[in-house]
């Protein structure tokens, strides 16, 4: 039976559900480790994968400017690796940023060629605006930084922008 694939945003219930997600790869470096707390505290960045109806994966999106924001902490679960949840996510998370009005995109990462398939390109980080380094600088491997940077232009790209439905759409009486 083919596998069912949902990218939605994330509500307070799926908290612990994406920290569990993130602890062992923090743990292993290879992503910046997130609090429960941090992660209730940014919780409207999120957005998590369910994969055949239990959450499988997630990503938070980061906004730095009018123009540019940052996919954080991408992880898909072990179990549902190679099915194309990763891929979906950060698409869901071009179509928000794109919704946004934002027009690149940027990771750093270690899965430089998972991005590079998705129409990123490898760039220096000097490139970045400072502030993006504020939570690096919490970062074990901060003085020898050996994540790559990527980015993605989204105007010139094909997205297509998530619909940002109003909450309340109404006429002065
Ligand atoms: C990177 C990561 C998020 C990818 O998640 P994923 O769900 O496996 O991603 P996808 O399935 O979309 O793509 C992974 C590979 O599977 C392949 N794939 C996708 N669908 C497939 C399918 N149905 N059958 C076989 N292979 C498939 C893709 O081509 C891709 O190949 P590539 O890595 O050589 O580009 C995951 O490996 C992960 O959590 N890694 C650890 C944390 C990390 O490094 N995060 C990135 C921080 S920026």
């Amino acid at each position: 039976m083919p596998h069912r694939i949902k990218v939605r945003s994330a509500e307070a219930g799926d908290a612990e559900a994406i920290h569990a997600l993130l602890q062992p790869q923090a743990d292993q470096r290879v992503i910046l480790p997130r609090s429960l707390d941090d992660i209730f505290q940014h919780l409207q960045e999120f957005l998590v994968a369910e994969y055949d109806g239990r959450v499988a994966g997630a990503a938070a999106l980061h906004v730095y400017t009018s123009t540019l924001a940052e996919i954080r902490s991408l992880v898909v679960d072990d179990s549902a690796r190679h099915h194309g949840v990763g891929t979906l996510l950060v698409e869901g998370c071009e179509k928000w940023a794109a919704g946004l009005g934002i027009s690149r995109l940027f990771a750093l990462t270690y899965v430089t060629g998972f991005f590079l398939r998705q129409g990123y390109e490898e760039v220096s980080k000097e490139t970045f605006p400072h502030k993006i380094w504020t939570v690096c600088v919490h970062c074990a491997k901060f003085a020898d930084c050996d994540e790559v940077a990527v980015q993605k232009s989204l105007a010139e790209g094909p997205v297509k922008p998530m619909r940002l439905i109003p909450l309340i759409e109404t006429e002065e009486k």
